[in-house]
């Protein structure tokens, strides 16, 4: 068998459930997504990711926010137990902080979120229920790179969700979710192989092109 590209060292950051970071471990045992996990961290204790990454035999550290004065100095030693594992990429996945500027910019181009949106519409919390209020037809999820600017950053692919008569936030929020499921470990791949980066004058290159808006879920054929 050909041996398929290296293996893009990881770091997954969580505050919670870590569905996401469940599809990034099912997407990587299962031979999709050239990508080695080296530790999970969670701000939070209580976070089930932790569990999850246990179970996959990844390992784990908790960084309490609460144990440091500043956020500065908790991103300090955030980035100084990164460095222990020298991740080539750095994947946020419902990590439920705001990032100083210092640390954005040592992973620029090299951090990716997902937000619960169609970027740029709904940055922030309450996403469901501001697409609800709104009376959108349509919502969706979006996976880009962290720029300093809180959910702003370049984005890379989205998937859209019709909103359905009757939805309230749980049943849209769940719909969202697999749908994040299934862009993150896309996202991550086209970055593990090298089809996707970030150019120097910040746009978001696609086999060596620039993305002049984020690739749609649905444009893509099934392989
Ligand atoms: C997801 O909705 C993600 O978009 C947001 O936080 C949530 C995390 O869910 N940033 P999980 O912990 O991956 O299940």
């Amino acid at each position: 068998m050909a041996p398929g590209p290296p293996e893009l060292p990881v770091a997954v950051l969580i505050s919670g459930s870590g569905s996401n970071l469940q599809a990034l471990i099912d997407a990587q045992q299962a031979g999709e997504l050239a990508a080695d996990i080296r530790v999970v961290v969670s701000n939070r204790a209580d976070a089930y990711g932790l569990a999850r990454a246990a179970t996959a035999g990844i390992e784990t550290r908790v960084l309490s926010h609460r144990d440091f004065p500043t956020r500065a100095e908790y991103d300090a030693a955030l980035a100084e137990l990164l460095r222990g594992f020298e991740p080539g990429l750095v994947i946020l996945a419902g990590f439920m902080r705001i990032l100083t500027p210092g640390f954005v910019a040592r992973f620029h181009g090299r951090m990716l979120n997902i937000h619960p949106s169609l970027l740029p519409k709904y940055r922030g919390l309450h996403t469901h229920e501001r697409v609800l209020d709104a009376g959108d037809n349509e919502h969706g999820a979006t996976v880009h790179f962290v720029t300093e600017e809180l959910d702003g950053g370049p984005a890379v692919i989205q998937a859209r969700v019709p909103v359905l008569p009757g939805d309230g936030a749980e049943r849209l929020a769940a719909r969202v979710l697999a749908q994040e499921h299934r862009i993150y470990p896309l996202a991550v791949r086209w970055l593990a192989e090298g089809r996707v980066r970030l150019d120097d004058a910040g746009r978001v290159m696609l086999d060596g092109r620039p993305l002049s808006a984020p690739v749609q879920l649905d444009e893509i054929e099934p392989d």
